[in-house]
C-alpha cells in the first residue's frame, strides 16, 4: 500500500457498449475508512463503473489502481484477491441453493475434501445474525422475498472480509429498519478502515451515511462534493437542472368506483380486506412489512389465489386467480419484483413495452406493428428511457431504466385500473417526477391507481386517500388532508401492538 489512505483509484476509465458510451473518462478515488457515494441518473454509468472494479467488465481505456499499483481485474477471483467485494444491483444468488450454499458459493469450507456442511451452516448463521436477518441457513433462496435476498447478498459480501466494499443500491428494496441495521454495519466497517462505495437514489441517505460524493452524468464525472452538500445542489449536479415539484399531484374530480374489493381473505395472509378505487383517484396503500399489501395486490390481480371475498372491475366481477381475465377487464399490476415478474429480459425494449397491448391487439386480430412502434417510442421518450434504441435487449438497460419499461408497458396498455407496487424503486429523482406526472395524466383521463410504496412521503404526496394495512387487515383510511406521516404510522403500528409472531419492521417510513 502507498503511504496515503488511498485504497483505490480509477483514472480516465472509458467503456463503450454497442450504441452507447457508458463511461467516458471517469475519475474516482476511494480512501480507507470512508463511505464514498456514487450518484447519478438512471443510466449515468454507476453500475458500469463498479463492474470495472469487480471484474465484470474490462475498461476500453484508463487505469485502475489498488493501493497505488495499477491492476487488471479480470473476473470475480481477481477482485476477491484484491480485497474488493461487491453487492450488485441485480441479485446474483442461485435460487435452488440454500442460503448457506449461496453465501459460500465457490469457497465452501472443506473437510477431508468434502464440503463441511456443518461448519458452512454455522458460519452462515453467524453472518446472518450479524446483518440481523432472521433466515435459516438451510432455507432455499427461491423462498425468500427481495428484502431478505438483499440481506443475504450483504452477508455474502461481508464474509469476504474485503478492504473495499461496493454496494450498488443496497437499500432500494430494504425497509427502514433493515436500512438502519445496514447503516450500523457500514459504520462499523468504516471505523475498521474499510472503504465503502455506496450507490443510492435515496438522497436522504447521503448525508446520513456518506463522507464524499462523486456525481456521474452521462458517463462523465461532473464533480466531487462533501456528503453534507444540500440535496437540491446534488440534484442540480446529477440532472443538470433543478427539480422543484417533487409531488406534482393534481386532484381531479373522482368518478364511479372502478375497482371494488370486498371481504377479501386468504388464511394466514389477509383478512376481510375491502376498499374502492374511483375513476380519477390515486389511493395509497401503506403499512408495516408483512402487513399484506403485496399479497392483497397480487390476489386482486389474480396472480395469487384467495379463499373468499370478491373483486369487481368497472362493476363486473372478476374470477379468482385468473390474470388473463383481470387484464381483459382492464386491470394492470406493476409488480415489486421487476426482474422476476415484470420483464422478458432477453426481449427488446419495444417488445417488452408492447407485451400488454399486443395481447389485446392479437385477440382483436389486428396487430398494427407501426402503431406499436410509434407508441413504444412515445412512452419511452416520456419516461426518458436511456437506451441505444427500441431494439436494445432489456437485460442490458440500467436497473432504473428497466423499471421504467415495466411501468411504461402498463401505461401504454390503457388499463382502467393500475396497481403499482413500489413503482419508483431504483428510479432517479428526475424520472420519479416524470412518473408522477404520468400517474396524474392517467387519473385526469379517468383511470384509477392503487399505489403501494415504502416511500411514505411519496404515498402521502401522491394519494387522494391512504389506506393503512396492519396484520392483513385494513386498519384505517385517511383522506389526503389528514394523511400525515404520524397518522399513518399510528394506524400501522397501533394494531401491531397486539402480540404477533410477524416482524415489526416499519416499512413506509423511508425518506423522512
Ligand atoms: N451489457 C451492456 N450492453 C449494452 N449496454 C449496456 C450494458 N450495460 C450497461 N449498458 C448501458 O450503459 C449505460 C449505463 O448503464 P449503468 O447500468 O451503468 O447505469 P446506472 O448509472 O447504474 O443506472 P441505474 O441508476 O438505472 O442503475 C446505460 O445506457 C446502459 O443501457
Ligand atoms: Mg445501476
Amino acid at each position: 500500500m502507498s503511504g496515503t489512505d488511498e485504497l483505490l483509484r480509477v483514472e480516465g476509465v472509458r467503456k463503450e457498449f454497442p450504441g452507447v458510451v457508458a463511461l467516458d473518462g471517469v475519475d474516482f478515488e476511494l480512501r480507507r475508512g470512508e463511505v464514498h457515494v456514487l450518484l447519478g441518473e438512471n443510466g449515468a454509468g454507476k453500475s458500469t463503473l463498479i463492474k470495472m472494479l469487480s471484474g465484470v467488465h474490462r475498461p476500453d481505456a484508463g487505469r485502475v489502481l489498488v493501493g497505488g499499483e495499477e491492476v487488471r481485474v479480470h473476473g470475480a477471483q481477481d477482485a476477491e484477491r484484491l480485497g474488493i467485494a461487491t453487492i450488485h444491483q441485480e441479485f446474483n444468488l442461485v435460487p435452488d441453493l440454500t442460503v448457506a450454499e449461496n453465501v459460500f458459493l465457490g469457497r465452501q469450507p472443506r473437510r477431508y475434501g468434502l464440503i463441511d456442511r456443518r461448519r458452512m451452516e454455522a458460519e452462515a448463521a453467524a453472518l446472518l445474525e450479524r446483518v440481523g436477518v432472521d433466515v435459516a441457513p438451510r432455507t432455499r433462496v427461491r423462498e425468500l422475498g427481495i428484502a431478505r435476498l438483499q440481506m443475504v447478498e450483504i452477508a455474502k459480501a461481508l464474509s469476504l472480509d474485503a478492504r473495499v466494499l461496493i454496494m450498488d443500491e443496497p437499500t432500494a428494496v430494504l425497509t427502514s429498519e433493515e436500512v438502519d441495521k445496514l447503516f450500523a454495519i457500514v459504520r462499523a466497517l468504516r471505523a475498521d478502515g474499510v472503504g465503502v462505495v455506496f450507490i443510492t437514489h435515496h438522497l436522504d441517505e447521503i448525508a446520513a451515511l456518506g463522507d464524499r460524493v462523486t456525481v456521474l452524468r452521462d458517463g462523465r464525472s461532473v464533480g466531487q462534493v462533501p456528503a453534507t452538500t444540500p440535496q437540491d445542489e446534488l440534484v442540480r449536479l446529477m440532472v443538470g437542472r433543478g427539480i422543484d415539484q417533487h409531488y406534482p399531484r393534481e386532484r381531479p374530480d373522482t368518478g364511479p368506483p372502478l375497482l371494488s374489493v370486498r371481504g377479501l381473505t386468504r388464511d394466514g395472509a389477509f383478512h376481510d380486506v375491502g376498499f374502492e378505487v374511483r375513476a380519477g383517484e390515486v389511493v395509497g396503500l401503506a403499512g408495516l412489512v408483512g402487513a399484506g399489501r403485496t399479497e392483497v395486490a397480487r390476489a386482486v390481480f389474480g396472480a395469487d389465489r384467495y379463499d373468499s371475498g370478491t373483486v369487481h372491475v368497472g362493476g363486473a366481477p372478476l374470477p379468482r386467480h385468473d390474470v388473463g381475465a383481470a387484464m381483459d377487464a382492464g386491470l394492470g399490476l406493476v409488480p415489486e419484483d421487476r426482474k422476476g415478474q415484470g420483464l422478458v429480459l432477453d426481449a427488446s425494449v419495444q417488445e417488452n413495452l408492447g407485451l400488454v397491448t399486443l395481447r389485446s391487439a392479437t385477440r382483436a386480430g389486428l396487430v398494427d406493428r407501426k402503431g406499436q412502434r410509434t407508441a413504444a417510442a412515445r412512452i419511452a421518450g416520456e419516461l426518458g428511457v436511456r437506451m441505444a434504441g427500441l431494439g436494445q435487449p432489456v437485460r442490458t438497460l440500467s436497473g432504473g431504466n428497466q423499471q421504467k419499461v415495466v411501468i411504461g408497458k402498463w401505461l401504454l396498455a390503457d388499463t382502467k385500473v393500475l396497481i403499482l407496487d413500489e413503482p419508483t424503486r431504483g428510479i432517479d429523482v428526475g424520472a420519479k417526477v416524470e412518473i408522477y406526472q404520468l400517474i396524474n395524466e392517467l387519473t385526469a383521463s379517468g383511470h384509477a391507481v392503487l399505489m403501494i410504496s415504502s416511500d411514505l412521503p411519496e404515498v402521502l404526496g401522491m394519494s387522494d386517500r391512504v389506506l393503512v394495512m396492519a396484520q392483513g387487515r385494513i386498519a384505517g383510511e385517511l383522506p389526503a388532508h389528514l394523511a400525515t406521516q404520524e397518522a399513518v404510522m399510528e394506524l400501522a403500528v397501533g394494531a401491531a401492538a397486539v402480540p404477533t409472531p410477524a416482524t415489526n419492521d416499519v416499512e413506509g417510513s423511508r425518506g423522512h
